[in-house]
């Protein structure tokens, strides 16, 4: 059954238009394959852009892997980490960085409930196994467990993907940034909701004018 599953074409259309369990055997399968690694030196760039927004250090994975990228980020930097993913597997290797600070959820992110706010929510080469309709319906759901200036990163590879997202996002989201991750193939773009700050700053506002 492994084998059948890190069939190229097989692995394809099982993770985008398999069942919850379906998907998480064909992500499982390339963990236990040894196919998915990514620990290749492309995330301390990641960590660079992370590592931006992350003031006060409350950081989110969407579909975290073997969240390697916590490898590049130190301990200074998080004060609370939530790694999500479908696969078993994926927590496994993931559970090597499980601390007081750090821990792991077997969800599926679409329907996934996480605690709290967020500074960061980094979907790094994962959004896109969503079909494409459920991408920007996702962001919108979890806009509310951003921080007042909390951001999405997410990172693509291939350029037509992260292009098509781009078009998508534009008319609900402020883009931040928007480029290529060092001389790697790995597109980044970071954003959040229209007028999110000027949102926060009218409740801060009034506050203020209450309490004097
Ligand atoms: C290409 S890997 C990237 C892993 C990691 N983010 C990294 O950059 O190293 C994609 C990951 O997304 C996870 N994933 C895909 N769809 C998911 C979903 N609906 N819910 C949770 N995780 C999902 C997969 O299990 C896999 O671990």
């Amino acid at each position: 059954m492994r084998w059948l599953l890190n069939l190229q074409g097989i692995h394809y259309m099982t993770t985008r238009f398999g069942w919850k369990s379906l998907r998480g055997r064909a992500f499982d399968a390339r963990y236990q394959d040894g196919q998915w690694r990514f620990d290749d030196g492309q995330e301390a760039a990641l960590a660079v852009v992370v590592r931006q927004y992350l003031q006060g250090g409350e950081l989110l994975l969407m579909g975290c892997g073997g969240a390697s990228i916590l490898a590049s980020l130190s301990d200074s930097h998080l004060v609370r980490v939530i790694g999500v993913d479908l696969s078993g597997e994926a927590i496994q290797v993931a559970s090597r960085f499980t601390s007081e600070t750090v821990s792991f959820e077997q969800q599926d992110m679409m329907v996934c409930r996480v605690d709290g706010t967020f500074d960061v929510i980094l979907f790094s080469e994962s959004l896109y196994y969503l079909r494409e309709d459920r991408q920007v319906q996702l962001l919108r759901r979890l806009s509310s467990q951003l921080k007042s200036d909390g951001v999405f990163v997410v990172t693509q590879a291939h350029l037509s993907r992260h292009n098509s997202l781009l078009d998508r996002l534009s008319d609900q989201f402020d883009v931040l940034e928007n480029h290529r991750m060092g001389p790697s193939d790995r597109w980044v773009v970071v954003c959040r909701p229209h007028g999110y700050h000027a949102a926060y700053d009218r409740y801060d506002c009034g506050r203020n004018s209450h309490d004097t």
